[in-house]
């Protein structure tokens, strides 16, 4: 009898804690619960060790992902994987077996706030096997240095440098890649570092093999606004939690973690902030940008006065290596043909179309991917044990596309 009281007691209290209302509308909401409750365990013991100056939270939590998720590079009957550095970045190469034939690359940058993840974890693993072996495409996963040791611009010239290695004669030849047909790609931070990266190398005239397309899943491209209808609607939406995103942000650009609450009160895009002019407002003006399903009843958040000087202290807030969406019209048009996915519930949702927009109004071919029941992160769970459907869906729409239009 005891013994089953204490059952029910614990069986009770593990539900509480994994129980968390949910939009109606997103997919499977158990097993997005129960993948939450396993990250929000990683964050508190995290946080706690962080606390007690043990370490600090972001080693911690990548060692607790290392040590459930890493796996050797091994080959199978079809792909042959093996970890080799791209222009000096550590990098795990995926190569379809057999055939003549040039193929098409792929460069992908994995997600985790530039701070977490590897390209070595399962998940990132599983999903390069699986784009090798259906595209018959070479694959390559770089593996950037993370935050909080590197800091912006660090992951984005890791990126950068690993991408021109990409594109190079020597790479393209050693790996029998095709140069009319290599994409840029990532998700979330890995989809930001993906965006910079096709900017900057449309600029480039020098260079002599150019992408063909970039594939953007979920990225975040934008620091400035967080009240963009997204950011309203889904700030209590596992797995990214609006304030996680602040915090991620603020490493990333290497400011202090106490400026946290002023970017969630929009303080630092004040109209009183002399840096941010008419024309960099109107790049991220979702009243513009976003068709009125998205908008919905939200309204913008835009304080008469914030807290002076914040963008001047923290200049990589209007860096358009670290905030995309900034770039120049011009700039957007020279960028290759773009594949864009987001998530109805998914704060960095209206990032995704934002861009997608503007490219599209820059005159790029854009597929504009949507998932009405999809959230953040879902299509690199695609897999077991966390699969859900619309990371499967996700994950072949995805790679359907690369097949398509690559
Ligand atoms: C944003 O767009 C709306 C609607 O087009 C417009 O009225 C407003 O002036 C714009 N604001 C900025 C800062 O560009
Ligand atoms: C935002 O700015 C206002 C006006 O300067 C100030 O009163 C408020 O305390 C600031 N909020 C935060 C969280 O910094």
């Amino acid at each position: 009898m005891r013994l089953r009281v204490a059952g029910a007691v614990l069986l009770s209290a593990a539900a509480y804690y994994v129980y968390l209302p949910l939009p109606s509308g997103v997919s499977e909401p158990w097993k997005l619960m129960l993948l939450d409750a396993l990250f929000r365990s990683f964050m508190q013991a995290s946080d706690m060790a962080h606390a007690l100056g043990v370490c600090h939270r972001v080693h911690l939590l990548n060692q607790l992902v290392s040590w459930v998720e890493v796996i050797d590079a091994h080959s199978c009957s079809v792909v042959e994987v093996s970890d080799s550095p791209l222009g000096g970045v550590p990098t795990r190469v995926f190569q379809p077996k057999g055939g003549e034939k040039p193929k098409r690359g792929v460069i992908y940058f994995h997600g985790g706030g530039w701070a977490l993840g590897s390209g070595r974890m399962r998940s990132y693993d599983l999903l390069c096997r699986t784009m090798a072996e259906k595209l018959d495409a070479v694959i390559m996963s770089v593996d950037y240095r993370l935050a909080p040791e590197a800091v912006f611009p660090e992951q984005y010239h890791d990126a950068l440098a690993a991408s021109r290695a990409f594109l190079s004669v020597e790479v393209l030849e050693r790996y029998n890649m095709d140069p009319q047909r290599l994409c840029v790609s990532g998700d979330s931070a890995g989809g930001n570092l993906a965006a910079a990266v096709a900017q900057e190398l449309a600029l480039d005239d020098s260079l002599k093999v150019k992408f063909k397309a970039q594939a953007l899943i979920y990225p975040v491209l934008q620091a400035l606004d967080f009240y963009t209808p997204s950011y309203q609607q889904n700030q209590a939406v596992p797995i990214l939690y609006r304030p996680v995103m602040a915090r991620f942000w603020l490493q990333y650009l290497g400011a202090d973690s106490a400026l946290e609450p002023l970017l969630l009160a929009n303080n630092h895009s004040s109209l009183d902030q002399p840096g941010i002019s008419s024309s960099t407002r109107s790049k991220l003006n979702w009243t513009a940008l976003l068709p009125p399903e998205r908008k919905k009843h939200f309204q913008p958040v835009v304080k008469e006065t914030g807290s002076a000087g914040v963008v001047g202290e923290v200049p990589g807030l209007m860096d358009v290596r670290a905030a995309p969406l900034l770039a120049e019209q011009v700039v957007l048009s020279r960028t290759p043909k773009a594949y864009v996915m987001t998530c109805e519930f998914d704060v960095l949702r209206d990032d995704g179309l934002m861009y997608a927009r503007r490219l599209q109004d820059a005159g790029v071919t854009v597929t504009s991917d949507h998932y009405e029941d999809g959230f953040h992160g879902c299509m690199v769970f695609a897999f077991l044990p966390m699969m859900s459907s619309v990371g499967q869906r996700s994950m072949h729409n995805y790679i359907h596309w690369l097949d398509q239009n690559l």
